[in-house]
């Protein structure tokens, strides 16, 4: 196993050039110094987190819990707190802990600061279908500022888990099903979120999460159990946290889930053994919100001491919530059960993030009520969420190509119930996104036509579904179709009709998994009643997650992605449909035709029977009353110009394994409009040790051409590309023929072979 890991290692440094997250001579010093002077408990308590149950800034907390807490703050035992945010809020907490403390070590503040702090980005599986890595670190990078401003250290984010299966609700959060694009969008966002010094009060620590397979839940069902072979885990679910650490990643967190009967909080082998061995991390590891409390459901810990006991040992270094250590560390470690060894090294990763931030110079640095009120929400900041969420548009469909719409049209309807929605576009995890302050798709239209266009708006229908909190879901008339008439009649013989459907801002995230992943409520009855008047419809759709499309798709001309986009999102659309931005966005998760694909991915295996059967039989790895194929496959996306692409040319037949490959196609613009094209690489290795994915992506370049222009574009590879985890647990690539595709989409490619020689992979 140790091989493989550290082949996994060698593997994944070709991710990233930028150091690790590591311990400078002078901030170990700080540390040790520190450290010396500590007591056990005051040890401990740096490794305890709380959120915030009470009013920093109001008066003392009256209830016995809020009490013990503040006492907790004053008295050094607790060195990190989340949900603590503002200038006021946080200063108020330092003070409370620095001045009261013996030693007054400052407190870290973390938040979810997912994809933006009050200036809303697209949510993360939006942005990664840019492909677009400086617009993805931009959003991180404008996030950390706005966070950092408001006396913010430390974000839980990026997610990177991997999820192949749309009813899982966390799939918003993350960059969708392919571990090359999470990797790489990994590596962005945690560049963007702590930019080249952590020190600056512009940057904050990123938290690469949910170390590990959070996102193989089980039937999608959030926190449910994860069952899956180290094949998958290795090739899969692991690369874009190693792309993380080795992007400098400050801290990882751990998760609710289990992995092979093993719940991840309690797993040494992968945080101590894999994280903080093989792999060498420096940072700390934190657990998710209470998940250490969880080993006991879970059934590996018959009480809070022991599941302490398993969490300290395996490697979760910060305890969110649970109270363990607090409570249990200090008997284990008196009674022998915990070595003081393992607590220091806990302690010393903490310190040392804190080190880094600078917080021992300047406990407040981060606190600046002047920058708080200049930088957050700031019109610059604004232009680049539109800019960013343009980029995130997949255009799925356009039919004779209807779209872009001329701004001088006689009558738009615009017509549904996201369409003057401005809440919706915030998304899940919003961090301190205000609600209702998007820019709807209406206001973005209206913007966008001034007087020159008559616009139509009728909701007709509310989303069918509300999961803000139970109660409103519980109040809310799923099947009224009282609305559908009057966009009926706002549709009859306008030139277009834009059509807003999808779904709202917290239907997707944590928590929110759903067995059904089509239009909630009675919006297709609304689709369908307005198609009967006019089907001369643009449906622009809205949502955290894939959503199964064959109907809609059979029926309208022009579609849409346009997700959750954050502050600008009407504008941003607008920009897409009258083409003032060229759509160049890729989907980053397939689209399933309907929801019993699920899980549906496009680096599958080819199965013993991968058909079809020449003789018409049915035994072959297939549905009999739907294709296996997505509707739309990852890597698709339309644009309103179109790209011709050459014959693919290889450097060699053959490759040792010290070699490289150069692997070359000319692209061409051959429609009317300038656009940009995300040209995709993928590799399949034919022969293997154990079973290869029909495709794997390697390398994608985003291009951008004039009319009529062309471009040669090249891709490089060698043995380290085509290295996987082996049947003899090795990280190399074997010997043997491999096919080259290159194309617009998953699906759409073409093809070469070549050969990898007899050999070894060199390190
Ligand atoms: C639970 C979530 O799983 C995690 O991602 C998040 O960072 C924490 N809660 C803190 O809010």
């Amino acid at each position: 196993m140790r091989t493989v890991i550290t082949l996994l290692f060698v593997f994944a440094c070709f991710l990233s050039t930028a150091p690790v997250f590591g311990a400078e001579p002078d901030a170990m010093k700080q540390v040790d110094v520190l450290m010396n002077k500590m007591t056990l408990t005051e040890k401990i308590g740096q490794l305890n987190q709380y959120s915030s149950t009470f009013d920093i800034t109001g008066p003392p907390p009256a209830d016995e819990a809020g009490q013990a807490r503040l006492e907790h703050i004053r008295s050094g035992q607790v060195g990190s707190m989340l949900n603590v945010v503002g200038v006021a809020a946080t200063r108020r907490a330092q003070e409370l802990a620095v001045k009261n403390s013996r030693l007054g070590i400052p407190m870290l503040f973390g938040f979810d600061v997912i994809h933006g702090y009050q200036t809303m980005f697209p949510i993360p599986l939006a942005e990664a279908a840019s492909w677009d890595m400086a617009a993805v670190e931009q959003s991180a990078r404008i996030a950390a500022v706005e966070a950092g401003a408001a006396g913010l250290h430390w974000t839980f984010a990026p997610m990177v888990d991997i999820s192949r299966d749309a009813r899982w609700g966390r799939v918003m959060e993350g960059a969708g099903e392919d571990p090359y694009l999470n990797a790489i969008v990994a590596a962005a966002r945690v560049r963007g979120f702590q930019g080249d010094d952590l020190s600056k009060p512009d940057t904050i620590a990123a938290c690469a999460k949910h170390f590990a397979a959070y996102g193989f839940a089980e039937a999608g069902r959030d926190y449910n159990t994860a069952e899956i072979s180290d094949d998958t885990l290795f090739n899969v679910v692991l690369p874009p946290f190693k792309a993380a650490v080795d992007a400098g990643v400050a801290t990882v967190m751990n998760g609710f889930n289990e992995v092979n009967g093993i719940p991840v909080t309690a797993d040494e082998r992968l945080q101590r053994q894999l994280l903080k061995g093989e792999w060498g991390f420096e940072g700390m590891v934190v657990s998710d919100w209470g998940s250490i409390g969880e080993l006991m459901p879970h059934g590996v810990a018959a009480d809070l001491k022991q599941a302490a006991h398993l969490a300290i040992t395996a490697g979760s270094d910060m305890d969110m919530e649970s109270s363990a250590y607090l409570k249990h560390l200090p008997e284990l470690v008196k009674a022998g059960l915990v070595d003081e060894k393992i607590i220091d090294d806990a302690v010393r990763r903490v310190l040392l993030l804190k080190a880094k931030l600078g917080l021992f110079e300047d406990p407040y640095r981060y606190c600046d009520a002047q920058r708080e009120k200049e930088v957050i929400y700031s019109e610059s900041h604004q232009a680049a969420a539109r800019d960013v969420a343009r980029k995130s548009i997949v255009l799925l469909k356009n039919k004779d190509n209807l779209l872009p719409l001329k701004k001088d049209m006689g009558v738009l309807a615009v017509i549904g119930p996201l369409a003057d929605d401005k809440d919706a576009p915030l998304g899940s995890w919003r961090g301190k996104g205000v609600t209702d302050s998007a820019v709807s798709l209406l206001a973005g239209i209206k913007a966008a036509v001034g007087k020159n266009v008559t616009v139509r708006y009728a909701q007709g229908a509310t989303l069918g579904v509300g999961t803000r909190s139970f109660v409103e879901e519980l109040s809310l008339n799923h099947d009224d179709r009282s609305g559908i008439k009057a966009a009926v009649e706002a549709a009859r013989g306008a030139d277009t009709v834009i059509m807003a459907l999808g779904e709202e801002a917290f239907q997707s995230g944590e928590g929110r998994s759903q067995v059904e992943i089509g239009l909630k409520g009675v919006q297709m009855d609304l689709l369908k009643a307005v198609h009967a008047v006019n089907p001369n419809i643009v449906v622009v759709l809205s949502n955290g997650r894939p959503l199964v499309l064959t109907e809609i798709n059979d029926m309208v001309p022009a579609l849409v992605e346009a997700w959750h986009l954050g502050s600008q999102s009407g504008h941003a659309v607008a920009d897409v449909l009258f083409g003032d931005h060229n759509p160049s966005g890729k989907l980053p998760m397939s689209f399933p035709r309907h929801v019993g694909q699920l899980p549906l991915y496009y680096n599958h295996k080819k199965t013993g029977r991968p058909g079809p059967d020449p003789g018409g039989l049915v035994f072959w790895s297939h549905y009999t009353d739907m294709p296996n194929s997505p509707l739309f496959p990852f890597g698709f996306g339309l644009s309103y110009t179109t790209f011709d692409y050459g014959d693919i040319a290889l450097s060699n037949k053959e490759i040792a394994f010290d070699e490289k490959l150069t692997i070359t196609t000319t692209l061409t613009n051959t429609g009317k409009h300038s656009g940009a094209e995300v040209v995709q690489l993928y590799v399949r290795d034919l022969v293997g040790s154990r079973t290869r994915p029909v495709k794997e992506l390697k390398g994608f370049q985003k291009i951008t051409l004039a009319a009529g222009a062309s471009q040669k574009v090249s891709f490089t590879i060698d043995s380290n590309d085509l290295a996987f985890y082996t049947r003899d647990g090795q990280w190399r690539a074997e010997p043997g023929e491999f096919v080259v595709f290159i194309g617009t989409n998953s699906r759409d490619v073409q093809e070469a072979r070549f050969t990898l020689k007899q050999g070894r992979q060199l390190n």
